[in-house]
């Protein structure tokens, strides 16, 4: 047989217009008990038919996809429609076999379609184009992944053609779990779901499909024995790790996803320079970016989006979402940051609470139960104890003292204040926005600041204070008497 380089193989493969990738992802997901589609459910922070877009489009360009949908269908095209794949409607799901059925018009002109299903998230790029090279180079009708994991329960399993007594490369039929009889369930190997398909036989024969079995439903596993009847090649290729055609049914086999793609995105993460102490409490999101020599220590989130630079340090029990952290940034431990910014070589926490729109300077230091929204701290300003910063424009080497609060909010708007540069707020000042700071002007501490203060001023906006000597004496000698 010729080998997958062949000449042959290579002249199929780089027609690109000739393949397809079809996601079956219609399916309800009765198994999860939920009200969302299954695909839609999540691991990594990615819905799981997003992990295998994400596999595909390395493989086929995105128009050459279809994902086949069906329950929720509106949700499912909305929350994939960035990615400019096609979608296919199966208005009833009548099972994987009547998926492809409704797809006909959709993969027919194709020469060949590789089906994928939505449901498999950790399958690879590289495993993709390996069924598809061999599947060209033996010129099959359908080819099947499969593979031997440990506990082959709930999955179709694989039986071969016999050829002397000894299990052949052909297929000879795909048995459901809940069609398995007798020893067959002693069989080991199992359909991964994922096929490739020379469509003209695929289309020729579809149309036997039927559904006398346990679900009534057109089975696509059915195929095997249908193709082998009319004389057609039906092949099995091994992956070579069993975990990239674990499939997601139950709530169980969502959490164990989740905790392998998180596994593998650390170890990339690992062998790209980035120290993680014990990954295996770290929670790091797919799209997750980390720059070299950052160290990450354990129980830390880093959700969506987030980007962080290099030489960072980033300390026990953060969680941080969609942030872009600069290089040589400390966040110290409990610091909860969102839709933020931190600039190189600032300075967060313990417990600090960066909400959306805040952006931290180059140099700057936020401390302890300090909370911002929509602040922005110039370069070496600091604000290190206990103070609220909303909607505020705080220039360069300003130092917010312990308690300070700007009061933003006036129950019906949000108002700003601006705090110039080298301007020092003195502990628990209350700015009332709308306000502005001059450039070194002196807030006394304790002070609320109610009107603009010009440049290198000094503010006071609190009571004087009284000495009353030898009250608290009297008041004493008057309370022992009158309990007596
Ligand atoms: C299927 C295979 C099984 C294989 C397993 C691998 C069949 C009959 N069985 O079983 O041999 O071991 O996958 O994970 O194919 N879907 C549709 N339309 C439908 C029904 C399902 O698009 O009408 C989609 C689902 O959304 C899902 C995929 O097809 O993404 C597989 O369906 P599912 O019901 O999960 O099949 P399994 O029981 O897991
Ligand atoms: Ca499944």
């Amino acid at each position: 047989m010729a080998k997958p380089t062949s000449k042959a193989a290579k002249s199929v493969k780089n027609k690109t217009g000739q393949f397809a990738i079809a996601i079956l992802a219609a399916g309800k997901g009765t198994r999860l008990k939920s009200r969302h589609p299954k695909v839609l459910h999540e691991i990594a922070g990615k819905p799981l038919l997003a992990h295998v877009v994400a596999a595909a489009s390395k493989v086929v360009p995105p128009q050459n996809i279809f994902a086949i949908v069906g329950y929720e269908a509106e949700q499912v095209r909305e929350a994939l429609a960035p990615t400019g794949i096609n979608f296919v409607l199966q208005r009833e799901q009548r099972g994987t076999g009547h998926a492809m059925m409704e797809a006909r018009n959709a993969l027919k002109n194709f020469e060949t379609v590789l089906v994928l299903s939505g449901d498999v998230p950790l399958i690879r790029a590289k495993t993709i184009k390996r069924v598809r090279d061999f599947h060209h180079a033996h010129r099959a009708a359908m080819t099947i992944l499969t593979a031997e994991p440990p506990d082959p329960t709930g999955y179709g399993r694989i039986f071969r053609k016999q050829v002397k007594g000894k299990a052949s490369g052909e297929v000879e039929r795909i048995v459901e779990q809940k069609s398995l009889r007798g020893t067959e369930a002693e069989q080991r190997e199992i359909n991964s779901g994922i096929y490739a398909f020379a469509t003209k036989p695929l289309y020729t024969h579809i149309g036997k499909l039927k559904t006398d079995n346990a679900h009534h439903e057109y089975y696509l596993t059915d195929m095997v024995a249908l193709l082998g009847k009319a004389g057609e090649k039906v092949l099995a290729l091994r992956a070579s790790d069993s975990i990239e055609v674990f499939g997601v049914n139950t709530r169980i086999e969502l959490a164990e996803l989740d905790a392998k793609l998180r596994d593998r995105k650390a170890r990339e993460l690992m062998l790209a320079g980035t120290t993680i102490f014990r990954p295996e409490t770290c929670d790091i999101d797919a799209e997750v970016e980390i720059g070299p020599d950052t160290v990450i220590e354990p129980f830390v989130q880093l959700i969506g989006k987030t980007k962080v630079g290099a030489d960072c340090r980033i300390r026990s029990y953060s969680v941080i979402t969609n942030c872009e952290i600069g290089d040589g940034v400390l966040i110290r431990p409990g610091c909860i940051l969102e839709d933020s910014v931190v600039r190189n070589g600032a300075q967060l926490g313990p417990y600090s609470h960066l909400r959306p729109g805040s952006d931290i300077g180059e140099g700057a230091h936020v401390g302890n139960f300090v909370e911002t929204k929509k602040a922005r701290l110039g370069k070496g300003s600091k604000a290190n104890h206990l103070t609220y910063l909303g909607d505020a424009e705080i220039g360069e080497g300003v130092n917010v003292g312990a308690g300070t609060i700007t009061c933003n909010y006036d129950g019906v708007n949000k108002h700003g204040t601006t705090i110039e540069d080298s301007a020092f707020i003195g502990s628990d000042a209350t700015l009332v926005a709308p306000i502005r700071i001059g450039k070194g002007a002196y807030i006394g501490a304790g002070s609320c600041i109610t009107e603009d203060v010009p440049a290198d001023a000094l503010a006071l906006g609190r009571g004087r204070q009284v000495i009353k000597e030898g009250w608290a004496s009297e008041r004493r000698a008057k309370l022992n008497k009158a309990s007596k």
